[in-house]
C-alpha cells in the first residue's frame, strides 16, 4: 500500500515536471531546451523541500529577499489577518491603514532626504518610477520656467542591473548585461567605467576622473545619474569603496542631475548597514526599493523621493505623476511588508506610527538580524576567503551576508546545478560567479554547507566549461 502511495505521488511529480518543462517558461530560459527545474513541496526556516525528497539548505534567499527564511509564523500570521479584513482595493481614490504605516516606516528609516513614497509592484517597476520621475522632474521645470527641456538622458556604469523592463534595460550593462539583444530599442543613455576600487581597499580620487568628465560633458542633457549602492549585482557581483558613492552624489549636487539609488537588491540589512546608503551617510533624490521589502513574501516595491522631486513634478504641465498601477500598494503586500520590518528593526506593531523622528543605525546595530548579519560575515570571511587558494579561483568578495566566488572558468549550469541539489544546497551560479546571500537566520552549520558545496563543486572538472 505504501509503495502504491509513493509510486502515484512520483507519477504526479512527473507529470507536473513533464507540463512544467513543455509549457511553463522560467527566467532566462529556453523553451525548446529548457534548464532542468526542481519541484519545490514546501520551505521552512532555511530549508527548501523538494517533491522528490531532498531538503536543500538555502543559500540565495529567493534572490535577496526571504531574509528572515521561510514559513515564518509573524509573517503568515500578518497574511492570514489581512486577508481577512481586506485582501486588494484600488488605490487611486482609497487608502488604508498597512500602506500608510509601512510609508511612515520607510521614511523614518531611510535617508533624511526622502519624503513621499510611490509604491508599485515589482524591483523593475520601481526603477521605472523612479526614471520616469526624474524625467518629469526636468519636463516640468521646463515648462514652469519656460526653457527648452534638454535633460533627457541618464548616465550610469558599466557592470550595473536594474531590472528586465525597458527603461530599466536601457541603463543595464550595455555589453555583458542581458539585454544587448534589444540594443535598437532602447533609449541610449551614458555609461561610464564602472567603479575599480574594491571595499576595503585604499580610496585614491582618480578614480573619480572618467566619471567626472562625463558630467562635465554632458550635464545639460542629463535628468538623473542612477546607480546600485556598494554592490552591483546581477551585472557581475561586485563591490566597490563607500568613498565613490559619495562622489557620485557630489557630482550629481554639483552638476544639477537628480541622484537615484537602486537599493532594490542591498536593502534591509543586506551589506549589514540597514540600506547601502548609510555607509556614507547617502542622501539620493530617488530611491527604489523592492526584494526583501516584504521578506520576501510577496511582490512589492517603493519609489521613494525628496519633496523637492515631488512638488516640481506636481506644478508641471501635467499637475500630477503619471503613473498608477492596478496592485498598487496591495494591502496584503503591505501588511507582510509592516510585519517584516517589525520583525528586522524588532518593533512591535504600530510601536512607531505618528512618529517622525529617524531611525538611527544605532538602533539597527543592536538588533538580532545586524548580529546575524555580522556572524554570516565573520564566518564567511573565516571559511570563504579559504578558498581564494583553489586554482580554479579569480577572486573572493564578502559583505554582510553577501558571499561570492568568482571562478576562472564559466559554470556548467545544469550539471553545478544538479550537483548543489545532490550536495543537499540551493545555490544557483550564473558565468564565472558562484554566490550566497543567505537567510538572515542562517547559523555558522548552515553556512559551512554553503561552503563546503562551493568547494565540491570547485574540484570538480565537470561543473565548469573549458
Ligand atoms: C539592483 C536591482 N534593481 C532592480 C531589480 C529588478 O527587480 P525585480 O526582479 O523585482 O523586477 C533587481 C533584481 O534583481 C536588482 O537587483
Amino acid at each position: 500500500m505504501i509503495l502504491e502511495i509513493s509510486l502515484h505521488m512520483n507519477n504526479k511529480y512527473t507529470n507536473l515536471l513533464a507540463f512544467d518543462s513543455e509549457n511553463v517558461w522560467h527566467p532566462y530560459t529556453s523553451m525548446t531546451d529548457p534548464l532542468p527545474t526542481y519541484l519545490v513541496d514546501s520551505a521552512n526556516g532555511v530549508t527548501i523541500n523538494l517533491a522528490s525528497g531532498e531538503n536543500l539548505t538555502d543559500g540565495m534567499s529567493s534572490w535577496w529577499a526571504v531574509i528572515h527564511g521561510y514559513n515564518h509564523p509573524k509573517l503568515n500570521k500578518a497574511l492570514i489577518e489581512q486577508a481577512k479584513k481586506v485582501s486588494h482595493v484600488m488605490f487611486g481614490g482609497l487608502t488604508h491603514e498597512p500602506a500608510i504605516k509601512l510609508a511612515q516606516t520607510l521614511l523614518e528609516i531611510t535617508p533624511s532626504s526622502l519624503s513621499k513614497v510611490f509604491f508599485s509592484d515589482s524591483g523593475s517597476v520601481a526603477v521605472e518610477v523612479a526614471i520616469k520621475m526624474s524625467l518629469q522632474y526636468w519636463h516640468s521645470k521646463s515648462s514652469i520656467n519656460g526653457n527648452k527641456l534638454t535633460k533627457t538622458k541618464l548616465l550610469t556604469v558599466k557592470s550595473g542591473y536594474h531590472g528586465d523592463t525597458f527603461a530599466a534595460m536601457a541603463v543595464c550593462d550595455p555589453i555583458n548585461g542581458m539585454h544587448q539583444l534589444f540594443e535598437s530599442n532602447l533609449t541610449q543613455h551614458y555609461f561610464a567605467p564602472e567603479p575599480k576600487i574594491a571595499f576595503g581597499e585604499q580610496w585614491n580620487e582618480d578614480e573619480m576622473l572618467e566619471l567626472t568628465a562625463m558630467f562635465k560633458l554632458y550635464h545639460n542633457e542629463l535628468a538623473a545619474f542612477i546607480i546600485e549602492p556598494i554592490v552591483q549585482g546581477a551585472g557581475g557581483m561586485r563591490i566597490y569603496h563607500p568613498n565613490y558613492l559619495l562622489s557620485c552624489q557630489a557630482l550629481c549636487k554639483k552638476y544639477n542631475v537628480l541622484f537615484i539609488v537602486d537599493e532594490i537588491a542591498t536593502g534591509f540589512g543586506r551589506t549589514g548597514e540597514l540600506f547601502a546608503c548609510d555607509w556614507n551617510n547617502i542622501t539620493p533624490d530617488i530611491l527604489c526599493l523592492g526584494k526583501a521589502l516584504t521578506g520576501g513574501y510577496m511582490t512589492l516595491a517603493a519609489t521613494l523621493c525628496s519633496k523637492d522631486v515631488a512638488d516640481v513634478i506636481s506644478t508641471g504641465e501635467a499637475n500630477c505623476f503619471m503613473h498608477g498601477p492596478t496592485f498598487m500598494a496591495n494591502p496584503l503586500a503591505c501588511a507582510v511588508a509592516n510585519a517584516s520590518l517589525d520583525l528586522l528593526l524588532e518593533r512591535n506593531s504600530g510601536e512607531y506610527v505618528n512618529k517622525t523622528q529617524k531611525y538611527t543605525s544605532n538602533i539597527w546595530k543592536n538588533t538580532t538580524s545586524y548580529f546575524n548579519v555580522k556572524t554570516i560575515e565573520s564566518y564567511l570571511q573565516k571559511k570563504m576567503v579559504l578558498l581564494s587558494k583553489h586554482k580554479r579561483v579569480n577572486d573572493i568578495r564578502i559583505l554582510g551576508a553577501i558571499g561570492i566566488v568568482e571562478s576562472k572558468q564559466k559554470v556548467n549550469m545544469a550539471i553545478i546545478q544538479k550537483r548543489f541539489v545532490e550536495l543537499g544546497v540551493w545555490i544557483r551560479p550564473f558565468g564565472q560567479l558562484i554566490y550566497i546571500m543567505p537567510p538572515f537566520i542562517s547559523t555558522p552549520a548552515d553556512i559551512n554547507k554553503l561552503i563546503n558545496a562551493i568547494r565540491t563543486v570547485l574540484d570538480e572538472d565537470s561543473c565548469f566549461i573549458n
